[in-house]
């Protein structure tokens, strides 16, 4: 699909990478930036990679049921500063998405408004997507939206070994397809096979999720 990454296995980032890596829109810069904009903000999302071990920190200003702003901080790598500059430019272009909207853009709409990322930095796209939900939540949270707050459960599918829905999600986003692919990855049902119909229709829901691009 993209000519990123070269039969010899190197990885080739594409100009619009580039661009937003060096020259990141919406970055909070200072850690006095970072104060003002927090008791400015009407919402702030904090998210882990449990892929990589780093953080992303995301402050939203809502107007009107839009995104008015949206600012962010990370100790990601460049794919992850590049996509979350572009998330930025997306949830706030035009006079700004409403909320809904802006829920539904996918990492893979990301990745395309990037002309693409190497297969496996894919998961610091999603950085940007999971600190935007926790930011939208905080600000349903403090007009006091309980009903619209998406507060997804973490499901543990083996208990034997303790693989839960996020793994597989994380297992997902590193190109695994397949129910062999994902036991070889995480050795999930191999002390119990009742788990695995389940751990299939997960495998399928997340690539489904992340990779339509719908
Ligand atoms: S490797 Fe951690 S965010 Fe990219």
């Amino acid at each position: 699909m993209y000519d990123i990454e070269s039969k010899q296995g190197g990885w080739f980032y594409s100009q619009t990478v580039k661009d937003h890596f060096f020259e990141p829109k919406n970055f909070v810069k200072t850690q006095e930036e970072a104060k003002e904009i927090a008791q400015a903000s009407d919402g702030v999302g904090i998210e882990g990679s449990p892929a990589c071990g780093d953080v992303m920190k995301m402050w939203i200003k809502v107007k009107d049921n839009k995104i008015a702003d949206c600012k962010w901080q990370t100790f990601g790598c460049a794919s992850a500063i590049a996509a979350t500059s572009m998330f930025s430019v997306m949830v706030t272009e035009s006079g700004g998405l409403l909320i809904d909207e802006a829920l539904k853009i996918k990492p893979q709409n990301i990745v395309d408004r990037l002309d693409g990322l190497p297969a496996r930095k894919f998961h610091c796209s999603v950085l940007a997507d999971k600190a935007f939900r926790e930011a939208v939540n905080d600000y349903y949270k403090k007009t006091n939206q309980f009903d619209k707050i998406d507060e997804t459960k973490i499901k543990v599918v083996d208990k034997i070994l303790n693989i839960t829905d996020k793994d597989i999600e994380e297992a997902a986003l590193h190109g695994v397809k397949t129910l062999d692919e994902l036991q070889k990855r995480t050795k999930i049902g191999a002390q119990d096979k009742n788990c695995l119909p389940e751990a299939e229709e997960l495998l399928r829901y997340y690539n489904e999720k992340h990779f339509s691009g719908k």
